[in-house]
């Protein structure tokens, strides 16, 4: 069975233009001690997913259909005390900036005593040792514990983030973005540091970003979404080197531009779909180079593999997709429709 299951899961925000269906009937399971990654541009829906995981949206925002199971629970459906129980303890996060996951006003010792004694029976005394024993793991040393957040540097305070999601030995880590921001040093130390310690524990992890090479680097599995929807998910070699979506065919092309302007994720022409209003039957088929009058309609999720899915018409089209797709001009002057 699988540690986490999402079966149809959408989840909405109330705006002004009315709702925005910011995750459309995402079907994803992972498996205990696998990691799974998440990647897509920005506004595909990644964070809210995540938040819908953790229950963590905001006022705004509700779960408006679907089932999310976890070990033999349904999330959607717990109190707000039974979350406080599996907070930390069974499930924790990692989210980007780390300034604003540690409360300011609080030592990082103090952080950590409060998250471990709220899930055990330690004693301040022993709460205290656990933070500092992780903090060493983490290798910011335990002198660190009388600190608070502002006197550690941005990479420190990452540290003590992935420490703090650790601290408990979680089935399961989200991690959202966890080291955008960082520099590029900071960023492969702490990689590595959540690598080393996610196998050491043997936790379950599902790490969201929109740098494909944290992906292939460290995920077992990957997830492709796109206007919401989770368009191509399977084993990471087989989603790219063997990619069925023409959107994931998009995101891992190396084209020049790529090189040249690294913050730039894709060079797919044109920008994702409005959420408000998304287009009907295929989202990417706009800016699509194999779109035809069939993406009008909504695409089935067709298995193209063991544990590999894409929501497309033309999975039986994907070997000829690749080849062209790995030409830029198909890209930007749309290939034969
Ligand atoms: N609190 C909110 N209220 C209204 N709309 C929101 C809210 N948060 C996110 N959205 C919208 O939901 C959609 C998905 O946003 P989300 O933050 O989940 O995307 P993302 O993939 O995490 O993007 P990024 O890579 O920039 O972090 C976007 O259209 C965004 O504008
Ligand atoms: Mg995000």
């Amino acid at each position: 069975m699988s540690l986490l299951e999402l079966r149809d899961v959408s989840t909405e925000y109330e705006t002004d233009d009315g709702p925005l269906r910011a995750v459309e009937s995402v079907d994803m399971e992972l498996e205990a001690g696998e990691i799974l990654g998440i990647v897509g541009e920005s506004g595909c829906g990644k964070t809210t997913l995540m938040k819908t995981i953790l229950n963590l949206l905001p006022g705004n925002g509700r779960v408006v259909g679907g089932e999310i199971e976890f070990d033999g629970r349904d999330l959607t459906q717990l109190s707000k005390s039974e979350w406080q129980s599996v907070r930390w303890a069974e499930i924790s996060y990692i989210i980007q900036n780390a300034m604003n996951a540690l409360d300011p006003v609080y030592t990082v010792g103090a952080q950590f005593v409060e998250i471990i004694r709220a899930h055990t029976d330690d004693s301040k005394a022993e709460a205290r040792t656990r933070a500092g024993d992780m903090l060493e793991k983490v290798g910011i040393g335990r002198g660190r514990l009388n600190d608070y957040p502002h006197e550690l540097s941005g990479g420190q305070r990452q540290r003590v983030v992935v420490a703090l999601a650790l601290a408990l030995e979680p089935p399961l880590i989200v991690a959202d973005e966890p080291t955008t921001g960082l520099d590029v040093v900071t960023q492969e130390e702490i990689l590595t540091l959540i690598q080393d310690m996610q196998s050491e524990l043997g936790s379950a992890m599902i790490i969201i970003t929109h740098d494909i090479s944290v992906v292939a680097e460290v995920a077992d599995r990957t997830g492709v979404m796109y206007g919401g929807q989770l368009v191509e998910v399977g084993d990471t070699v087989d989603v790219f080197n063997n990619s069925a979506h023409p959107y994931t065919m998009g995101l891992t092309n190396a084209f020049p531009s790529l090189a040249d302007n690294p913050e730039r994720l894709v060079s797919i022409p044109g920008t994702p779909p409005d959420l408000v209003t998304p287009p009907e039957g295929c989202r990417f088929a706009e800016r699509c180079p194999f779109e035809t009058e069939a993406c009008a309609r909504e695409p089935p999720v067709e298995g193209v593999g063991d544990r590999h899915t894409a929501r497309c018409h033309y999975t039986d089209q994907a070997a000829r997709f690749r080849e062209e797709s790995s030409r830029e001009d198909t890209w930007t002057e749309g290939a034969d429709r």
